[in-house]
């Protein structure tokens, strides 16, 4: 992996860049790093429960140590052993002011989940994260976290730092304006703290991890439709029923294991099987997409673990139709975009993402950031405002700049093995955020 001087606003930075050359085939089995929504979920109430809980295959994504990092910072106890984390809470109403800020770095879900928790403390809390982090919006957790009652002010009213005074809160029933699983896990985490029963009512479904964790450590959680509640544990001073230590395993990550689900079936050699892959009903309609798309899938050995379905993949080369993404299902499909996106000029329609506005504010601007390096490859693409289209066509290898967005960085390594020519991902490192070891499994597997 070469490395090479970047110019980053007055620094020179040294990134390493991953070359990718054209292959013919994937084969072999993989182990996923666990998933990074479950993991964070079961971090933070890890931190609020009396007791020690073990979590086992929790997340080797940078963002699920941010998580860690910043439960310590609050008086979590947390022992990492590999990928087997213990955490220490004393309670609800156990963790302690922080004297230094909390550093979320890239992670868009350890800083507005902790916002719920941090607005019902008896301390004020500040909470930060990297250049990325300090651009994405926080406004959307923000008014519903004020509505109950938390004092939270950001930079320019949306941006982190943010500073969180810890209040007596109250419980409310929020329509949520957007389809977002952080907003709504928030506002539920924050319901453990406010007098009464707190609900959310989303306006299509998203991943419902949180449910089920608070489930698993025994908070009062109920679901009708679209609506979802939690009864207060925590008001006012009182420490009342605590939530109960788990040992768990987290189940693989679907959102890791797509990569390989897209290059196993561009490359249509390939024979690849994924063992133990969370396959939870609010995330798994990327396989029914692919499956549609022609994509050559088998799931097998099927339970269900702490309430998260849990299944092994075997994957095969296929050809893919290509197809539509839009309305209700991109809350569904959201992080598994930027791939789809990048599958496109291989499929036999191309692919078209709409009422995907919301990926302009994630990582990166994902809209732009996959228009741009579609191009670079030779690919025909329409951006648009709220989404893009990709034309079926070949590509060529080029240099690709993912802006520090992991998922952009894995996406256009797997676009890369059916070009002609050499790609190389520039600051490959990213894909750290989510999947550390994804160039090297990658290798492995292309031997
Ligand atoms: C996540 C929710 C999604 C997703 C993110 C993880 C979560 O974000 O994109 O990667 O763990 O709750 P939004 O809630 O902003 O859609």
């Amino acid at each position: 992996m070469p490395a090479r001087r970047i110019r980053h606003g007055k620094l020179a930075v040294i990134v390493k860049t991953e070359s990718i050359q054209p292959i013919k085939a994937l084969s072999g089995s993989i182990e996923l790093p666990g998933d990074k929504s479950i993991s964070h979920r079961y971090a933070m109430l890890a931190a609020l429960a009396n007791g020690t809980s073990e979590l086992r295959n929790f997340a080797a994504a940078r963002d699920c140590h941010s998580t860690l990092g910043c439960m310590k910072s609050l008086g979590a106890g947390v022992k990492v052993d590999g990928t087997t984390v213990q955490v220490t809470g004393h309670g609800l109403r156990g963790l302690k002011s922080s004297w230094r800020t909390l550093d979320a770095e890239n992670s868009g879900t350890t800083i507005r989940l902790l916002s719920g928790i941090l607005s019902g403390q008896s301390f004020t809390t500040k909470i930060t994260g990297d250049s990325s982090l300090q651009k994405r919006p926080m406004k959307r957790v923000m008014t519903p976290l004020r509505e109950m009652g938390a004092d939270i002010q950001g930079r320019e009213e949306n941006f982190p730092p943010l500073e969180i005074h810890g209040r007596k809160l109250h419980a409310i029933h929020y329509q949520m304006p957007m389809a977002s699983a952080q907003v709504k896990s928030a506002i539920l985490l924050a319901g453990l703290y406010a007098e009464g029963e707190t609900a959310v009512t989303e306006p299509a479904a998203t991943r419902d991890h949180t449910e089920l964790a608070l489930l698993e450590f025994d908070a009062p959680v109920r679901k009708q439709g679209r609506t979802v509640s939690v009864q207060g544990l925590a008001a006012g001073d009182r420490s009342n029923p605590a939530l109960r230590p788990i040992s768990a395993d987290v189940p693989g990550d679907l959102s890791s294991a797509v990569f390989w689900v897209a290059a196993t079936s561009l490359l249509l050699e390939s024979n690849v099987y994924i063992a133990n892959v969370g396959l939870n009903p609010t995330r798994s309609a990327i396989l029914d997409f692919f499956t549609q798309m022609g994509a050559a899938i088998s799931i097998v050995n099927l339970q269900t673990k702490h309430g998260e379905v849990v299944g092994d993949l075997s994957i095969k080369g296929a050809r893919l139709k290509g197809g539509v993404v839009s309305g209700d299902r991109v809350a569904l499909l959201i992080d598994e975009l930027p791939m789809l996106a990048a599958l496109g000029p291989y499929t036999e329609q191309g692919i078209e993402i709409r009422d995907a506005g919301e990926l302009r504010v994630k990582e990166s601007d994902r809209i732009a950031a996959l228009a741009e390096n579609l191009k670079r490859m030779g690919a025909t693409v329409e951006e648009r405002s709220d989404g893009l289209r990709v034309a079926p066509g070949e590509l060529s290898g080029a240099e690709i700049d993912p802006r520090g967005d992991h998922r952009i960085a894995m996406a256009f390594a797997v676009a890369g093995l059916g070009a002609n020519g050499e790609t190389r991902i520039l600051d490959g490192e990213c894909a750290g955020v989510s999947y550390p070891t994804f160039f090297s499994e990658l290798r492995r597997l292309a031997e």
